[in-house]
């Protein structure tokens, strides 16, 4: 783990739609954005979370006439101050069930759900250099349809049979600063796009 940059004390709450990459039971993924989640009002951000196991594979036939699931999908994105993804790593890249909700977050052509939106990217793994490939490839897809993506701290998360405690939370001190540490940077990122939108 990288060390998080210094950030102020966030003095506005922002909301952040949390896409969990995975749709395995259990999820190694999942169980470790709900600890995410708790660490989240900390650093002033206000978590919901945006289900992607329900859209269809997704097929240019739609362009047209969105599915109810794929209307609620991209209601929730753009509600979303940021986007916070917490993805596996499948075969050195992301799973395919995530690449197909982004592609449908970035259509209809002339409403991409990503130009200007900040993301955040994080997952969590067994293995030794963790989800590192993964979140890469996400990054350059989101940065292609214009998110913005924060950059630093990355966070690679190693998870341990150690790593929780009983209430779901992180065990570790330094884990729990550390990712406070990196949504207080996503936060610094949220604020500085929501005051650069125009107002409605
Ligand atoms: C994996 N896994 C894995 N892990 C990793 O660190 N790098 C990798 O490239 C892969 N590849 C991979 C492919 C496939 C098809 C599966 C099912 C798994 C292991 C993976 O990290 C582990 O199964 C996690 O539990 C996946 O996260 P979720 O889906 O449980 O949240």
């Amino acid at each position: 783990m990288a060390a998080p940059h210094a950030s102020p004390s966030p003095s506005q709450t922002h909301s952040v739609g949390l896409i969990v990459g995975s749709v395995s039971e259990p999820s190694l993924n999942r169980r470790f954005a709900s600890a995410l989640e708790k660490l989240a009002p900390a650093a002033g951000l206000e978590v919901t979370g945006i289900p992607i196991g329900d859209l269809p594979f997704y097929g240019t036939q739609y362009n047209d006439e969105f599915p109810a699931s794929g209307i609620a999908f991209k209601r929730a994105l753009d509600s979303a101050d940021g986007l916070l993804i917490v993805t596996p790593e499948y075969n050195r890249s992301i799973p395919g069930v995530l690449k197909n909700a982004i592609d449908w977050a970035s259509r209809p052509v002339g409403a991409n759900s990503f130009p200007g939106k900040p993301v955040a990217v994080t997952g969590a793994s067994k293995g030794v250099i963790s989800t590192a490939v993964a979140q890469n490839h996400l990054k350059a897809i989101l940065i292609a349809q214009g998110a913005a993506v924060l950059g630093a701290p990355e966070a690679y998360i190693r998870v341990s049979d150690d790593f929780y405690a009983d209430d779901g939370t992180f065990a570790s001190e330094g884990t729990r600063t550390f990712l406070t540490g990196f949504l207080r940077n996503f936060h610094t990122l949220i604020a500085r796009y929501v005051q650069a939108a125009p107002a409605p």
